[in-house]
């Protein structure tokens, strides 16, 4: 049995950095609603024609194309031995959604791991982000650089800078996230779920945090870690 987990938190807080590290320490999918409605985008496809407009001002993509893209996704194999949720659910509606598709898969949650952090930080952060569109890894030019500028270490693709990282769509997303996304956290507080992760650690201190989070929550579960050193 592998965990079921959802990464939280605002706008660049650093989900997409934890889902990643975790995702390959306890070798589960990773599943980034982000970069999915990305690579529907750049593929040009009825969903990316739709869900451009809204990411490129900041705003939710609307539930009837999210849902049906993590459905499907959430239903395939791979996710039997658990799997990273990260940047879903993000409203009341999308909550809804995961109960009842968690609950007609027969699976619970485990874990929310909300990451706090000062919305002023990840304005700066997410300027000097880049991303790669090939493989998805994250970098940023000032606290996490690739190896050869612009380059991806990890598949040497040419990395990119996302058009909704600029500075008034950030304030955007972070308004957004604040008025339909933080308010679902209470569902999951009340269920026991969430622990916090400091969001405003130096990115080297990253993976010491997650190993602090869930080295405890292994032992106690017996859920095994696969050469993960956790
Ligand atoms: P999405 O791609 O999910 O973006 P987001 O939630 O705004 O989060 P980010 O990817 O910007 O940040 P992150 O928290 O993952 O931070 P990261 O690790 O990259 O969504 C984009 C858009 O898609 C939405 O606006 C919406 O339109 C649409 N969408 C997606 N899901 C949807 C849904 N469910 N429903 C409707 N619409 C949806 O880190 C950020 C930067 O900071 C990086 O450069 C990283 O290297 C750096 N960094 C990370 N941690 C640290 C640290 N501790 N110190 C210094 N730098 C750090």
């Amino acid at each position: 049995m592998g965990l079921r987990i959802i990464i939280f938190g605002p706008p660049g807080s650093g989900k997409g950095t934890r889902a990643r590290l975790i995702g390959r320490l306890l070798k589960i999918p990773v599943i980034t609603t982000g970069d999915m409605l990305r690579d529907e985008v750049s593929r040009g496809t009825e969903i990316g024609l739709k869900a451009k407009e809204y990411m490129d001002r900041g705003e939710l993509v609307p539930d009837e194309l999210v849902i049906g893209l993590v459905e499907e996704r959430l239903r395939r194999p791979d996710c039997s031995g658990g799997f990273i949720l990260d940047g879903f659910p993000r409203n009341l509606n999308q909550a809804e959604a995961l109960d009842r598709i968690l609950g007609e898969m027969g699976v619970k949650l485990d874990l929310v791991l909300n990451v706090v952090v000062d919305p002023e930080i990840v304005v700066e952060r997410l300027s000097l982000r880049r991303w790669c569109p090939k493989c998805g890894a994250i970098y940023n030019l000032k606290y996490d650089p690739p190896k050869v500028d612009e380059i991806c270490d990890e598949c040497g693709a040419r990395l990119i800078q996302r058009s909704d990282d600029r500075e008034e769509v950030v304030r955007r997303r972070l308004r957004v996230y604040e008025e339909q996304t933080r308010p679902i956290l209470q569902l999951y507080l009340e269920r026991g779920l969430v622990r916090e992760m400091r969001g405003d650690i130096p990115i080297e201190e990253i993976p010491r945090e997650v190993e602090e989070v869930l080295g405890p929550y292994l032992k106690e579960t017996g859920v095994k870690a696969p050469k993960s050193g956790i």
